[in-house]
């Protein structure tokens, strides 16, 4: 697995930035699209920051992240993510955009890029990505077809002109692990896992009552996930089902901040998966997973905890390449706790 790392543009990364903006012209490739109606890095950065929420979108943009592409802390590139789907603005810019620098081209890069993306875009509730590219780029052709993209055919991109598009579609995997929001029709499988895990002292469906009224709390959900509404003690965070095909595996719960609780106990990811489907290696693509997701958010170092007798959840943290930090007992949890961190 490449080691390459989603986050987002920090105000430092101007001046690579720009660098790389003007590198990535001579391919015809606009790195910071519209950037020249902007007062500056800054102001542009800004607007990104509340895109991602929806907030002040232009006309034609929706809810998206513009990311930088980290390999061994060096910048290689960078995604943009198309949080929605748009009637006119998807089917030709599609929902993910990939530009890899130069001297990091033919090493696998972009591939690995848009598999991120689709990480983030599938979390995020989007089932089928488009993605679009230019006909005759070979390069991005191979990359998206190498992620079992089925073509959809080619387009114009100017009107009346000739065809020099190609349109892509990629659906989850059929028979691999996927982490998307739960859903309407996810309520029996997911009430009957919260049963059935409840003796094991965890909950799988969490800050959720069998009295809620199941629509209600994916609408709570959703709210926690941009933020909206917050109360004092929880943090912006997501819950998504994890899924193999279409049945429920188990679930994880990714928190883009800690507040004193989260710091002391719970971290930024916490994940369960259901006992008919354990040790076939599901918690630790979760955890794969849930990192992808919590790197575009803004985590740089997710905390990460267990009961230090929970021989699973630590074997899946340190294979994920966790980080021991303490192991020991807090006085709102007597019982050892072990703590770790993940770059
Ligand atoms: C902990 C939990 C998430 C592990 O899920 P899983 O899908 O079985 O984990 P994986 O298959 O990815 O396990 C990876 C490795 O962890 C270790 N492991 C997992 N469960 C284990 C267990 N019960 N005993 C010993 N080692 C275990 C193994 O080394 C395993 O690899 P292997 O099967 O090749 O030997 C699952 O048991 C669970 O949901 N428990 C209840 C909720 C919970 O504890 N969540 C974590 C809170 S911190």
């Amino acid at each position: 697995m490449v080691p390459l790392r989603l986050r987002p543009y920090r105000l430092s990364d101007e001046r690579i930035v720009r660098r790389a903006r003007d590198d990535l012209r001579a391919d015809d490739f606009e790195l910071l699209y519209r950037f020249d109606e902007f007062a500056g890095w800054t102001d542009y950065l800004a607007h990104f920051r509340q895109a991602r929420f929806g907030h002040g979108l232009n006309e034609g943009e929706v809810p998206s992240m513009l990311l930088c592409a980290e390999l061994d802390g060096n910048y290689v590139g960078q995604v943009s993510v198309r949080l929605a789907t748009e009637e006119y603005v998807t089917p030709v810019g599609g929902h993910v955009g990939v530009g890899v620098l130069a001297p990091y081209r033919r090493q696998g890069l972009a591939s690995e890029m848009l598999r991120q993306a689709l990480i983030v875009l599938r979390a995020e509730g989007v089932r089928d990505a488009v993605v679009t590219c230019h006909d005759t780029n070979f390069a991005s052709r191979a990359a998206i077809e190498a992620s079992g993209a089925r073509f959809d055919g080619v387009f114009s991109f100017t009107e009346g002109a000739p065809p020099d598009m190609r349109r892509y579609v990629v659906a989850p995997p059929t028979s691999s692990l996927w982490l998307r929001p739960l859903a309407l029709d996810d309520e029996g499988s997911a009430r009957a896992a919260h049963a059935e895990i409840l003796p094991e002292d965890s909950h799988f469906l969490l800050q959720w009552s069998p009295e809620q009224a199941w629509p209600s709390y994916l609408a709570r959900l959703r709210d926690e996930q941009l933020g909206r509404d917050l109360a004092p003690d929880r943090v912006r965070g997501t819950f998504v089902a994890a899924v193999v095909g279409d049945e429920l595996v188990g679930r994880a719960s990714i928190r883009f901040s800690l507040n004193e609780f989260l710091a002391a106990w719970g971290g930024h990811i916490g994940y369960a998966v259901i006992a008919a489907h354990r040790r076939r290696g599901y918690a630790s693509e979760i955890l794969r997973q849930a990192l992808v997701v919590a790197r575009a958010e803004g985590v740089e170092r997710a905390t990460m905890t267990c009961f230090d007798d929970n021989v699973g959840s630590s074997s899946v943290i340190e294979r994920a390449g966790g980080v021991l930090e303490s192991i020991g007992a807090t006085h709102e949890w007597p019982e050892r706790m072990r703590r770790y961190f993940i770059m």
